[in-house]
């Protein structure tokens, strides 16, 4: 198993280039499966959640061509086969996001039920309560979701008790090829929800209130393929920026969208960032200043996201005074502070809230990666720490982040992989 292993105290700065969103594009590559006739998604990152859900579809008898841009064609006709094994859907949770979409229009869907995992139990029943208002039949059997449709799903009127993205869009595609009028409420208004919501227009689906918490759907009998491009990767965004904030560095982010990180560049600049931004840039300048530390606390876009909770904490873990963080969407997301106090980072825990008093200098140890952002809050951390930081179980971060030590290297950061 690689290692990432960090020298740090390198001053940052510099510019990078940012990939396409993963949270987008997996959805995006679910929605192929509604389609009549191929698609196209392109700026896919080259990550392996991504390479896991095109494993998925070549499962299931999907055709997928891929080009050297990572564009990708797919073609949901050749699909045989409506199970989404127990092998995939373990390592990578959002397989359930084909659910909703091979119910939808092949009326029988076999999709291994996800597990909880390092960040939380992270239930699944809206999803399911969901398709079964749609007059879906769902038993769970051997492990397996077994979902069936008597011809098509019928359009219905969900009230959602809990925001959650991926239930929002298994339902919302679900609900693109039903017969009749949905209502999603209390739907997720993230970005990435938006993303998958212009997709399905742009394959032919009627849906209203897109970007609002009420969505709309009057359901159509065919969808067909378009080409269509993911947004930018936001947290992959938020994580360049705070790794500079951090480092008391300066960081131009090519290719990316200001305006979908508002509460993230909000703390940012309370934290004393400099920004400027333009149609598809941001650049951020600390002007060498240690960051001050900032409170905030995670809930649904367009609050602050769960996903920059870690890497926040992190630089509050070298900032001036002391901030306070709660984590209010998973039960267990502030693990990664146990190995920022093994790096000298003073900070304690009290049920959902971390409160970080920001230390002059942290040391460089050896450290484990438990989640996709518990690792990159380890990568800052090493990056602005005292001598060597080796950071264990890395599989977490290529999850996530396409290029990481390359990317990290361009702005100046001493980091690279190294075999165990
Ligand atoms: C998605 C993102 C993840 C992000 C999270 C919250 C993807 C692939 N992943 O995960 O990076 O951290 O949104 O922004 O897009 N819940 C229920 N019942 C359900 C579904 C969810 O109780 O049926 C709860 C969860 O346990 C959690 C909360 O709702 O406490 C939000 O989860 P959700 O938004 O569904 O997260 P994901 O879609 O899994």
């Amino acid at each position: 198993m690689d290692k990432l292993l960090i020298t740090g105290g390198n001053p940052l700065a510099g510019e990078v280039r940012i990939s396409g969103s993963k949270n987008s594009g997996l959805p995006i590559l679910a929605a192929t499966l509604l389609a009549d006739s191929p698609m196209h998604v392109c700026n896919l990152p080259h990550l392996n959640d991504i390479t896991t859900m095109l494993a998925l579809l070549r499962c299931m008898g999907v055709g997928v061509t891929i080009d050297e841009k990572m564009c990708v064609e797919v073609d949901p006709s050749s699909i045989n086969d409506y199970t989404a094994p127990y092998d995939l859907v373990k390592t990578m949770r959002a397989s359930i996001l084909v659910l909703g979409p091979i119910l939808a229009r092949h009326g029988v869907a076999n999709v291994s039920f996800p597990g909880g995992c390092a960040i939380g139990s992270r239930p699944v029943d809206i999803h399911l309560r969901g398709l079964e208002a749609m007059g879906a039949e769902i038993t769970v059997d051997e492990g397996y979701i077994r979902a069936r449709s008597d011809g098509r799903l019928k359009g219905a009127h969900i009230f959602m008790d809990t925001v959650t993205v991926g239930g929002t869009e298994n339902l919302l595609m679900a609900a693109a090829l039903a017969d009749g009028k949905t209502v999603l409420e209390n739907a997720a208004r993230e970005p990435e929800v938006v993303d998958l919501a212009n997709c399905l227009v742009a394959m032919g689906a009627n849906i209203e209130g897109i970007g609002t918490d009420t969505l709309t759907i009057h359901g159509v009998e065919r969808l067909q393929g378009c080409t269509f491009s993911v947004m930018p990767d936001r947290i992959e965004t938020g994580t360049f920026l705070t790794a500079a904030a951090a480092a008391r560095g300066r960081v131009l982010l090519k290719d990316t969208d200001a305006h979908m990180l508002e509460a993230v560049l909000l703390k940012l600049e309370e934290a004393g960032a400099h920004l400027n931004t333009g149609p598809d840039w941001i650049e951020l300048d600390m002007k060498g200043n240690r960051p001050r530390a900032v409170n905030l606390k995670t809930a649904p876009y367009p609050a602050f996201p769960t996903d920059m909770q870690a890497q926040f904490t992190a630089m509050n873990a070298v900032a001036e005074g002391t901030g306070t963080v709660i984590e209010t969407i998973f039960e267990n997301r502030l693990i990664q502070i146990h190995e920022l106090n093994r790096m000298g980072a003073d900070i304690k825990l009290e049920g959902n809230t971390a409160i970080v008093t920001g230390v002059e200098v942290l040391k460089g140890a050896p450290v484990m990666a438990s989640d996709l952002r518990a690792s990159a809050s380890l990568v800052i951390a090493g990056m602005v720490a005292q001598g060597e930081t080796v950071v264990d179980r890395i599989y977490h971060i290529d999850r996530g982040y396409e290029c990481i030590e390359e990317k990290l290297q361009l702005i100046g950061a001493n980091i690279r992989r190294v075999p165990s």
